[in-house]
This record gives C-alpha cells, sequence and structure tokens, in this order.
C-alpha cells in the first residue's frame, strides 16, 4: 500500500491523513486521526517531525479521544506556554475538532462525524472482504514477509490430557491466529509426546487388560486405562515392578533400536490417538499445520548434540552419564544423555529446533509451554545458545500458570473428550432452566457445547496468563457477569436485529447511509472502541496476552448493552436514522464476531 489511489480503492478520501511505512489507513482508520493530530502539532512547532509526534499521540485521558504529553518532545520553553500557544492556534477542520490545553498536556476531541463515517465504512468493507477469504478488521501487515514457527498443545499419547495441555491448546490457537492476523506467515505445530517407555508400558499391559474393540471406539481412553492398570500392577510387588520395568524398558529399547515388530505396535497405537485428537481439536476449533513428535527428531541432530555441547564446554561425565553446567547462568546442572546413551527429553528439545531451523528459516519459534518447566526451556535454550546457534535468539518461551481443580462433577478429568461432554452437559442443563426460551433452540446439542467451549476458553484467557486460576464450573456457565456464554449471547442478541428489522432490508451500501444521522454520546462510545480494534490486535501481539481482547469484548458488549434503550432501530421512526443505526450494530456485530474468532472462539448466530 503506498499509493493515494490505492486508498481510493479502500474507499478513503483522497487526502486521508497518513505517513507512509508507518501508518495504515486502509487497515485501522484510528491511525489517520493520529496522523491529523500530530501534523497540527508540527504546524505550531516546526522542530518536530510528523513521526515524532505520532508515536507521542495516546489514547485520550480526561474524557478526550487522544493526548498529547508535551514535555516529552523536550521542546524549549516551558510545557504550559506551550500547551497554551498552541490551544491558541488551533484551527479544527475534518479530522480534529477541538483541543484543549491542560497544563503540559493537549487532549483533543476528533470529528465526529468523521470518525463515524470512516470507522464503519472500513469495518463494513473488510468485513465483506472476509467472504472472499481475506483476513478480516483488526488484521494489520506488520509482520509481512516473517515466519513463525507454533508449538503448542503437545499431549503425550497414552498419558493423560492434563489442564496444562488444555491452557497450551487454548492459549497457542490464540497466538496463531494472532499472528495470521498481522500477516505472518505461520507454522502451527503440535509437538506430541509420542516417544519413551510409556508405550512400552502400554505394550506390556495390553497382553493382561487390552480390548480391541474398547481402543477401536476410544483409543486415547483406552491406551490410558492400560496404562493406568499395568502401572498399579507394578505397584503391589518389588518383583513386578522390576518385571515389568524391564519388559517396558525393553519394548523402548526394540522401539529405539527400528524394530518393526515394535514400531507396528506403536504406530498403531500413535495413529490412533491422533485420529481421535483431530476430531477433538475440530471441536475446539483449533488446528495444526503439522504433527510432528518427539519420535520425529531424527536421530542425526541427535547424536551430534552431545559433541556440540562438549565443543562449547559445557559436559561433564557423569558414570557414563554426560550433563551440562548451567551454574554460570543460574540454570543449574542436567542430563543431556543418560548411561545406556538413551536421549532425553531435553535433548529432543535441542535436537528438534535445530532441525526446525533447517527446515523453515524461522524468524520466530515460539514454545506455548507451562510455567512449570520454565527451568527446562531456560536450559533448552541456553545450551542451544551455547552450542553456537545464532537462531536461539528466536526462540521464545509463552508460559503460563496453573489451573486449580479442574475436574468433571464426578471425579477428576483426565481427558479432553471428558471435558468438552461435560462443558456440554452444564451449559444444557443451564439453558434449560429457562424453559421458553430453550424450545425455540434449534439444535440444543451443538449449541450447548458451543456455549459450554467458550465458557472454558473465555475462562482461561480473561486475565493474565501467568496468573493460576481456579476452575469452576458455576462461574463459568453463568449468562451474567464476564462469562462466555455473556459474550456469545451479546453476539447473538446483535445477530437477531436484522431479523426483527425486516423493515430495513434491503439495507443500501454502507457508503449511502447517513452515518451523520448517529450523534449520541453513547453510539460515540461505541464508534471509537469499534475504532480501537485493530490496536487491541497490536497490543496483544506484544503482549502476547490473550486478556486485553477479552477486555476489549467485555468493554464492547457492555457498551453495546446499554444502547438498547438509547439507541432504538425497531421503533425509530425515522427510516434514516434506523438504518444507520442498524449499520452501527452490524459493525458492532462484525468487530465482537473478529474478536472471538481471534480467541479461537466461533460465534453463535442464535441460541
Ligand atoms: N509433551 C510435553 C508434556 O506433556 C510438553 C511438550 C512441550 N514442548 C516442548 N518442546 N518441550 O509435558
Amino acid at each position: 500500500m503506498s499509493t493515494e489511489t490505492s486508498f481510493a480503492a479502500y474507499g478513503l478520501p483522497e487526502d486521508v491523513p497518513h505517513i507512509p511505512g508507518v501508518t495504515e489507513p486502509q487497515l485501522c482508520i484510528l491511525d489517520s486521526f493520529r496522523t491529523a493530530i500530530a501534523r497540527k502539532v508540527v504546524e505550531v512547532f516546526p522542530e518536530l517531525t510528523v513521526e515524532k509526534v505520532y508515536e507521542g499521540v495516546d489514547y485520550g485521558k480526561k474524557g478526550a479521544d487522544f493526548t498529547v504529553a508535551v514535555p516529552r518532545f523536550k521542546l524549549k520553553g516551558k510545557p504550559d506556554e506551550l500547551t497554551k500557544k498552541f490551544a491558541e492556534a488551533f484551527k479544527p477542520d475534518t479530522w480534529v475538532a477541538n483541543v484543549e490545553a491542560t497544563g503540559p498536556f493537549l487532549h483533543f476531541h476528533v470529528n465526529t462525524q468523521t470518525l463515524t463515517r470512516q470507522v464503519l465504512n472500513q469495518i463494513d468493507r473488510l468485513s465483506n472482504r472476509t467472504t472472499s477469504g481475506e483476513p478480516e478488521y483488526g488484521r494489520n501487515e506488520s509482520g509481512k514477509g516473517k515466519k513463525v514457527v507454533i508449538e503448542y498443545s503437545s499431549p503425550n499419547i497414552a498419558k493423560e490430557f492434563h489442564v496444562g495441555h488444555l491452557r497450551s491448546t487454548i492459549i497457542g490457537q490464540f497466538l496463531v491466529n494472532l499472528h495470521r492476523a498481522c500477516s505472518w506467515d505461520v507454522v502451527s505445530l503440535n509437538y506430541l509426546g509420542d516417544w519413551g517407555t510409556q508405550f512400552g508400558y502400554v505394550a506390556c499391559g495390553f497382553k493382561k487388560y487390552g480390548s480391541e474393540e474398547e481402543l477401536a471406539i476410544d483409543p486415547i481412553k483406552h491406551l490410558l486405562y492400560v496404562y493406568v492398570k499395568i502401572n498399579a500392577d507394578a505397584r503391589e510387588s518389588e518383583e513386578a515392578k522390576t518385571r515389568i520395568q524391564k519388559e517396558a524398558q525393553e519394548f523402548f529399547r526394540q522401539m529405539e533400536e527400528g524394530d518393526e515388530e515394535a514400531l507396528k505396535i506403536w504406530r498403531r497405537y500413535r495413529d490412533l490417538s491422533l485420529q481421535k485428537y483431530i476430531r477433538e481439536y475440530e471441536t475446539l476449533n483449533i488446528s495444526f499445520d503439522v504433527y510432528w513428535g518427539e519420535s520425529k527428531v531424527s536421530k542425526e541432530w541427535l547424536q551430534k548434540c552431545v559433541p556440540l555441547a562438549e565443543k562449547a564446554g559445557i559436559v561433564e561425565d557423569s558414570k557414563g552419564a554426560k550433563l551440562v553446567d548451567l551454574e554460570k547462568y543460574k540454570l543449574g546442572k542436567t542430563i543431556l544423555q543418560k548411561s545406556d546413551g538413551t536421549s532425553i527429553y531435553l535433548t529432543r528439545d535441542i535436537a528438534g529446533a535445530i532441525e526446525r531451523w533447517e527446515q523453515y528459516k524461522f524468524d520466530k519459534m515460539i514454545y506455548v509451554i507451562s510455567a512449570q518447566q520454565d527451568l527446562h526451556v531456560s536450559q533448552f535454550f541456553k545450551v542451544v545458545e551455547l552450542m553456537g546457534f545464532e537462531f536461539a535468539s528466536r526462540l521464545e518461551h509463552v508460559n503460563y500458570g496453573l489451573v486449580m481443580g479442574m475436574s468433571t462433577r464426578r471425579g477428576t478429568v483426565v481427558l479432553l473428550s471428558d471435558l468438552i461432554r461435560e462443558a456440554s452437559a452444564v451449559m444444557h442443563e443451564q439453558m434449560k432452566k429457562n424453559e421458553a426460551k430453550y424450545t425455540t433452540i434449534e439444535d440444543p446439542e451443538s449449541t450447548s457445547r458451543e456455549i459450554g467451549i467458550t465458557a472454558i476458553k473465555i475462562q482461561d484467557m480473561a486475565a493474565k496468563r501467568i496468573n493460576s486460576y481456579q476452575f469452576n464450573w458455576d462461574r463459568m456457565k453463568s449468562f451474567e457477569g464476564d462469562t462466555g456464554p455473556y459474550l456469545q449471547y451479546a453476539h447473538v442478541r446483535l445477530a437477531s436485529m436484522a431479523r426483527k428489522n425486516p423493515q430495513l432490508y434491503p439495507m443500501p451500501p454502507a457508503e449511502e447511509i447517513n452515518t451523520d444521522l448517529i450523534v449520541e454520546p453513547k453510539a460515540r462510545e461505541i464508534i471509537m472502541l469499534l475504532a480501537s480494534y485493530p490496536d487491541v490486535v497490536k497490543t496483544a501481539l506484544k503482549s502476547r496476552e490473550p486478556s486485553g481482547v477479552v477486555t476489549f469484548m467485555f468493554r464492547l458488549s457492555h457498551a453495546i448493552s446499554g444502547a438498547w434503550e438509547t439507541l432504538p432501530v425497531k421503533s425509530e421512526a425515522d427510516i434514516e436514522k434506523a438504518r444507520a443505526r442498524m449499520l452501527m450494530f452490524i459493525c458492532a456485530k462484525e468487530v465482537l464476531g473478529a474478536a472471538m474468532r481471534l480467541l479461537s472462539i466461533r460465534p453463535l448466530e442464535r441460541m
């Protein structure tokens, strides 16, 4: 985007304020208001540049739209006098309506008519583009030409899918969607725990506890069942422990040595579990470009790891095992290779990173892993760095805190399928309480499942990642308060506007609707929120936090619910005015929907 003519193609005025290479007015109209303000400041203080002032145009304080703190520019003279001088020279234009100088601050209001017109145009245009497959309103092009690999979810086959995996799944998919919205080329990758002695235990236990039938019905559940059973057996006596352990280790050794019989069994467990996972991820609106796994880490790189670390001078021998000493970096000592030569988790991570670097040449690789593994990840990144790989600086750990007490009402949740089922059941019961409404729902099964999943996701993303939280069905299932169901309800209510107002249809194209008729303060508040959404996306990219998006959605939903009375559509006699308001609600639905999709939530049209 560079020429003025292409701005016109986006329905923008030819003279839209804009800073080449800095702003994207065709994607974020607030950029233009900030530019307009910056230009005005530079007119009075020509020693400054528009680029520099632009950076200092912040969201407004004290009811203003934007505020500029003049001292940050280090101009000659007293800030109070400078702002006064500016206010006296100020002349409004179609972008900036007025300014108020308070002490060292300049508080600006932008022109309401321009704001409303441009914001609604922009949302309408960009939303309609999505139908042709392009990303929607809120996106930006900051990541164009850059590649990121995002690793998340990464459950262990034949072991439980615990809350740590759930959080990684939810936060990871958000990061994938977020980077795509910022034009990054994204590879979403699931690093399955599909290698290790657990397969030995399962293979050994299967002889005694396995059932082909059960395996076909629910492989994840059945393999876990077998794993738990055989581990219980191993706890019965010293003799049993040694026997089972030996058999399991022997099986894993065969796997490591490439024994086809063992691999055949392993592959079957892996494939069946994976197929089931893919279906469950789909239910959660989660998907991966690549299913990788610990089994896929190549022998070649695993073997190169120890010599490379030795060369870096960080390895010491300990009874045949290889240790890395990271005491110097306050990261302790840790094993790189066991005495029997088998690889371990850390080494697989190191070798795996090198391999992915060779394959993808990423600008960034993000690992979404629980804070419980902070030490492991720091050690892993450090070793890669000490080995001399420059790409180490491109590795990033996005961590998160614990979830306490995630359980079904009958017992502890150990499987993703149980959690999904429970979420549906809880919501279904909740919805049945309102009988009149319940009978109007077309497909209560899938609707309640969708709302239940929304409830879980919102609860998970509502606070800063690093915070731990208490899993609470009662709180999250409520339609009141800041919950997932409340958001879905807000979206559904917006969706119902079109159905409830056939008198306004067909709606004329957005540009032909008279948006000057939208004048109420409540409407302006909503418009300003809608306008800020592209900034919310940018901020989220910097912080890697979904909570800012969640907060935004609640602010928007609250503003909308406060507008049903003051900005009526159906009872508005002036059809022009009703249509203008309708356009605003349609845009609000688009933005709320876009924010939900960013968080991997499927917005509902009816409930
Ligand atoms: N499968 C591991 C676990 O369940 C998580 C993997 C995290 N990713 C990694 N590259 N280490 O603990």
